[in-house]
């Protein structure tokens, strides 16, 4: 990028980062003279007891809420509808979304719909909606998906199974907010693939087509906190040091790709989760090593910045030596947390022209470093697979 550019920057309206934030909505509510609220989310942080966290503090408040609990993984156009009309018949103003990033994007989609009308398929790519959306409260619940201050909204198309990614300032949150003590009860391997789904953010962003100095700097520090601090996340879910190291993480690697772009891997990795309902952070991390090779000629002085920002030594290294030591170091940390391989999921081998034709007119592909081809991510999909394959194959023998 050319820094005598005007570049345009976006964040959240506010933002709240830290133990028991969530008692600070109620004063956010009150700035927006809210009079109803619906609170979107899905039934497992209903019945962990998340959600009630928080309504129990909109109840202190007596503010008026009701809740929309339907939202799956990676939602669809059809959940996107249920709760628009839900919000419309309840006569609500403001949205409340408590989850990770499918609750977060469902809110989004609302948000515009009302405020703009028409089709959500009308707002798929960028800046196609006209008003600002009616304010969202995003209460993040994982510490990965950075939904919560992005620019940006995934959903599903339910015919097709593809994904749109809507890339739209008029979805940014008023207030993103990440407490820790919401992250407490997320299981291992739940907090494992966000993570690593925030690192593959912070990586995709530094490495893109179009970075700024400001989205570099975000993206290294999120990419040492999630290296030094993921593991202890994983290992013991109630660390609060970890916890809230992973949430500045998540956070900064999210403002990071919201302002530069993304790349290879989630082009990849939302055609999987649209395809076989694998979960975003899992298809990333599966695919994240293997990208970075293919990237790796083209970006060796960056990829050796990242390496030492995950406490790779790279002093007296050549950008080539050193670039290959960040490759090492993500392999290490997704084996650390247990990602499992790509043969383990629902993922046909019969379907992979389809899916890298569709990984390639993905959005985020665009701002990769280089322009794959066809060919070459074809080969990405099924040498991924086919590691694993032998893998498991070396496992069972050893
Ligand atoms: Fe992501």
């Amino acid at each position: 990028m050319e820094h005598n550019e005007t570049v345009e920057l976006y964040q959240p309206r506010h933002t709240l980062i830290g133990r028991d934030s969530i008692t600070r909505i109620p004063d956010f509510l009150r700035r927006l003279n809210a009079k109803k609220v619906l609170v979107i989310t899905d039934k497992g942080l209903v019945k962990i007891g998340t959600v009630g966290k928080v309504t129990s503090v909109l109840d202190e408040a007596q503010i008026s809420y009701t809740v929309f609990d339907g939202v799956e993984p990676n939602p669809t156009t059809r959940v996107v509808y249920q709760a628009f009309d839900f919000f419309k018949s309840n006569d609500c103003s403001v949205l409340i979304a408590i989850g990770g990033g499918s609750s977060i994007d469902v809110a989004k989609a609302v948000s515009i719909l009302s405020a703009n009308g028409g089709k959500i398929e009308d707002y798929n790519g960028v800046n196609k909606s006209a008003k600002q959306g009616v304010p969202v409260i995003a209460v993040n619940t994982t510490a990965g998906t950075g939904s919560e201050c992005t620019a940006a909204y995934v959903v599903t198309d339910e015919a097709s199974k593809s994904k749109m990614l809507m890339v739209d300032p008029n979805c940014l949150a008023f207030l993103a907010l990440d407490d820790p003590m919401l992250m407490v009860g997320m299981p291992p391997s739940l907090t494992a693939a966000t993570g690593i789904d925030a690192l593959t953010h912070a990586i995709e962003a530094y490495i893109c087509s179009v970075p700024t100095p400001y989205t570099d700097a975000l993206a290294l520090e999120a990419i040492r906190l999630v290296s030094r601090h993921l593991r202890t996340a994983v290992r013991d879910g109630s660390d609060m040091e970890a916890r809230t190291a992973m949430c500045w993480a998540e956070y900064m690697a999210g403002l990071s790709f919201s302002n530069a772009g993304l790349g290879l891997v989630h082009g990849i990795a939302h055609q999987l989760g649209g395809f076989y309902n694998i979960p975003h952070g899992l298809a990333n991390a599966m695919m994240l090593p293997r990208v970075m090779e293919y990237n790796r000629p083209y970006c060796m002085g960056r990829l050796a910045s990242v390496a030492q920002a995950m406490g790779e030594k790279i002093d007296d290294l050549s950008a080539d030596a050193a670039s290959k030591l960040a490759i090492e170091a993500v392999r290490r940390l997704c084996a650390d947390v247990k990602i499992p391989p790509l043969c383990e999921t629902k993922f046909r081998m019969e379907d992979v022209d389809t899916l890298a034709k569709n990984a390639l007119a993905d959005t985020a592909t665009l701002t990769n470093v280089v322009r794959p081809t066809l060919d070459d991510v074809k080969t990405i999909i099924a040498k991924t697979y086919f590691e694993g394959v032998v893998m498991k194959k070396v496992n069972a023998n050893g």
